[in-house]
């Protein structure tokens, strides 16, 4: 075993390249990342005006797009980073979690490519690339930080110990953020995706204009953002000559009241050096904005990936693939998708 680390930590040095793979959803990625922080190209086909017609993302549409998308994806992030397939060290994608068809695309093309190159495959959770995206950033942020990661499907407050040394803070116990920013807009006639629609909106309007719930505000350090959901159902029934513009701007206030209180509450308690953004959600202007004020305050380093880094992206996948060969290895060309994949946690 400990043979094995030496080796690969042989494996994995500063200028070890892999190209890295992202279908975990609708975007169709792939990057060249050296030395697990040195991003060479990083390529991202948006699928959303393919989904956008039927108000959310469709599976099926989803795997057919990534498999039309990703070899010119991957060809161009090649010719980006000015490298010949040859000098590729490993190939990484993200096996879970996501959507089956659409990760099976990715770990698959993968694959092939590792096996035809002989060279590892690495095998990538998503949610902890995600976590990477704000190493990427700065790579010697001082540990442990507490990361925020919000997106379509999850909702964590993480601590982060180290690569691969994480502890799970609090989540959410029903609809994630994301899926709380897509479900009100569509319900107010956005569009999809809702978040960045709501984000729009919510420029034009009063945030104090209705003072929608703020779930387990005081209570520990998961969330609840159904009930908020309902409300502004409720509330939009009840009063149709509402502004849009208002709703969006109190509904976002309330949502980012409660990440933004939730997020001090637990760097406080594990003494934090710093906070960290991650995830799609990371990208809306008004989180941004609170998330670096309140970090301020309490005299904590606050990091905010780039609008870029915080959405799917592959650039992630090939930061935490080059910690993950280094720890464990190459991954069995054995290993499917995983759709429920989890972070695996450390005690606390
Ligand atoms: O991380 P991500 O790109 O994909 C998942 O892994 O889920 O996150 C997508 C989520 C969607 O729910 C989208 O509405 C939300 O991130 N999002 C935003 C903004 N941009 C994207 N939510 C609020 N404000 C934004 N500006
Ligand atoms: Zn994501």
């Amino acid at each position: 075993m400990a043979d094995g680390r030496r080796s690969n930590e042989r494996m994995t040095d500063e200028s070890t390249v892999i190209l890295a793979i992202e279908t975990s959803c609708d975007e169709t990625a792939a990057s060249v990342v050296m030395g697990g922080i040195d991003v060479l190209s990083n390529v991202v086909s948006s699928q959303i005006d393919l989904h956008a017609v039927f108000g959310g993302v469709v599976p099926e549409i989803a795997s057919r797009a990534h498999l039309e998308l990703l070899t010119p994806v991957i060809d161009q992030a090649l010719r980006e980073a000015k490298i010949d397939a040859t000098r590729i060290d490993a190939v990484a994608a993200t096996v879970g979690p996501g959507l089956i068809g659409a990760l099976l695309v990715g770990v698959a093309h993968a694959k092939a490519l590792a096996f035809a190159w002989d060279v590892p495959f690495v095998g990538v959770n998503h949610l902890e690339a995600h976590l990477y995206a704000g190493l990427l950033d700065d790579p010697n942020l001082e540990l442990p930080v507490v990361v925020l990661l919000v997106s379509g499907g999850h909702t964590m407050l993480i601590e982060m110990r180290g690569p691969g040394d994480y502890r799970l803070l609090g989540q959410t116990i029903d609809d994630a953020a994301g899926e709380a920013f897509d479900k009100v807009a569509r319900f107010l006639g956005l569009g999809y995706p809702g978040g960045p629609a709501i984000d729009r909106l919510a420029r034009e309007g009063n945030p104090s204009a209705i003072d929608f719930p703020r779930a387990m505000l005081n209570d520990g350090l998961d969330f609840s953002f159904s009930g908020l959901k309902t409300s502004v159902m409720n509330h939009v029934r009840k009063n149709p000559e509402v502004s849009t513009a208002d709703v969006a701007a109190s509904f976002q206030e309330a949502v980012v009241d409660v990440l933004v209180t939730k997020t001090r509450r637990a760097a406080a308690a594990v003494g934090a050096k710093g906070v960290v953004l991650g995830g799609g959600v990371a990208a809306n202007s008004l989180l941004r904005e609170r998330f670096a004020e309140t970090a301020t305050v309490d005299g904590r380093r606050a990091l905010l990936p780039s609008r870029a880094m915080c959405t799917d992206n592959a650039a992630m996948i090939g930061a935490a693939a080059w910690h993950r060969l280094r720890s464990d290895g190459p991954t069995s060309l054995d290993t499917g998708a995983h759709p429920n994949l989890r972070i695996r946690f450390g005690e606390s």
